[in-house]
């Protein structure tokens, strides 16, 4: 077994190569795979539930209008960030959200608590056109959600698909969904999405 030396390995692109990504990968094994396995990481924190039918509707808007790439939804745990924003973001509040919206993007404000900060009325006038309110803002304005019906027809689909992945859905909330959307526009799903971010812990101020 001469010539299996370090100085071989040094020699080899590939086997360097080869061993560098071993040795990473137990690195990054010990780190990640605890956390599949942590109560802290894999629980919802108390009080937290799954988004009603009307709140997911919105967190698809939300999605779908891109609203990720100005906003991020988690407050990192540094006292600049607490003392603007509220308690720091913890794991257990986005086992209900698929995929989570942490972003990381910050043209506007972090949103991970915005639930309850202001009023519906406020939400509505800033959505349609945000000068209105902030003078100073650059954010688009949305008036087409206040337009749109919320029921894409979807509704029941998206709440059975997600119960199968672990979201405890009763039938009776699946039944009644089309009902919960009926004669809501886009932009009420939003907001009712908007204002139950973050609520399940409240802040510490
Ligand atoms: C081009 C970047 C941009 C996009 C895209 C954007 N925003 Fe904003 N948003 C901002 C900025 C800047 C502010 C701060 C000024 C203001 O309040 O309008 C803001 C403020 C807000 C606020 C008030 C937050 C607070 O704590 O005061 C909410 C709520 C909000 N945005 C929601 C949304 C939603 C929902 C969408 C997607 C439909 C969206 N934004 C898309 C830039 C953006």
């Amino acid at each position: 077994m001469s010539g299996f030396t370090h100085a071989r390995i040094e020699k080899s692109l590939p086997l360097m190569i080869a061993l560098v990504i071993v040795a990473i990968s137990f690195g990054g094994l010990v780190e990640i795979v605890p956390l599949f396995f942590q109560k802290s990481t894999t629980e919802a924190v108390a009080g937290l539930k799954p988004y009603d039918a009307l709140q997911l509707t919105g967190r698809d808007i939300y999605v779908r209008e891109g609203c990720y790439n100005c906003h991020s939804q988690m407050i990192r745990p540094f006292r600049a960030e607490t003392e603007r924003y509220g308690h720091y973001s913890v794991a257990g509040e986005f086992v209900y959200d698929r995929p989570f919206q942490w972003g990381s993007k910050r043209t506007g404000p972090d949103l991970a608590r915005v639930g309850g900060r202001y009023t519906d009325e406020w939400h509505r006038v800033h959505m349609i056109n945000p000068r209105d309110l902030v003078p100073e803002s650059n954010m688009p304005g949305y008036p087409w959600l206040a337009r749109n019906p919320a029921d894409d027809g979807l509704i029941q689909k998206k709440m059975a698909t997600l119960r199968k992945l672990g979201h405890p859905y009763s039938d009776d909330e699946i039944a009644r969904a089309p009902e919960a959307l009926k004669g809501r526009t886009e932009l009420d799903a939003l907001i009712a999405y908007l204002q139950g971010l973050g609520t399940a812990i409240r802040s510490a101020r």
